[in-house]
């Protein structure tokens, strides 16, 4: 059965080593799945909850996690934690808690970093977060990706052989996760 992926990469970065990740991984993909990254980051405003009608860039956001089979995250790493960025968009999506498209959304992990720590640490607070947000994130195998600037060319595409094994397997362990989710 096809499923549709949506990515979000949680950096308003044009060289973002996040996106590329995601990119790469949809070029990783099993036969019949499909990943589509969402672009509307930077239009999403600031979470404020007395804005109780969902503005448009919202809506966008909200929609398309809804359509997808499963929300796949890149995350950068800042200062040990997830950026603002990513959390606003988490937030956004999280309210109201009945209606959140996040609620039993099948999730998968990926993070890229210049450091060697690969942004695990920032993977961690996003489960953390994903915990409230009731989005079962599969946990294995993790995708933590550190010196990613080795591991990408001037434009962004991935040249390492063991990060395409890597996410392929990634690829392969998602069906398998959002099939025990139907
Ligand atoms: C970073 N970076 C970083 N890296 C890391 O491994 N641990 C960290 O805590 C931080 N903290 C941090 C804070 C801020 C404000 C910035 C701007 C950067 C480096 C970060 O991993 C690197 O810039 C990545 O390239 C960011 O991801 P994108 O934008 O390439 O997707």
């Amino acid at each position: 059965m096809p499923l549709r992926l949506l990515g979000l990469a949680g950096s308003l970065r044009k060289a973002s080593l996040n996106r590329a990740l995601l990119r790469a991984l949809g070029e990783s993909l099993p036969e019949g799945v499909t990943l589509e990254i969402f672009n509307g980051l930077a239009a999403l405003p600031t979470f404020d909850p007395d804005i109780t009608d969902d503005p448009e860039a919202v809506t966008a956001w909200k929609d398309a996690i809804a359509a997808s089979d499963a929300l796949i995250i890149a995350t950068p790493e800042y200062n040990y934690s997830i950026p603002g960025v990513l959390k606003n968009a988490i937030d956004w999506a999280s309210r109201p808690p009945p209606k959140s498209p996040l609620r039993g959304k099948p999730m998968g992990i990926v993070s890229a970093a210049s450091g060697i720590s690969g942004g695990m640490r920032a993977q961690y607070h996003l489960r953390q977060v994903l915990v409230f947000t009731n989005s079962p994130a599969m946990l294995q195998p993790e995708v933590i990706i550190p010196r990613a600037q080795e591991r990408f060319d001037a434009e962004g595409r991935l040249t390492d052989a063991s990060t395409r094994e890597l996410l392929a397997k990634f690829g392969v362990a998602l069906v398998e996760w959002i099939g025990r989710f139907r």
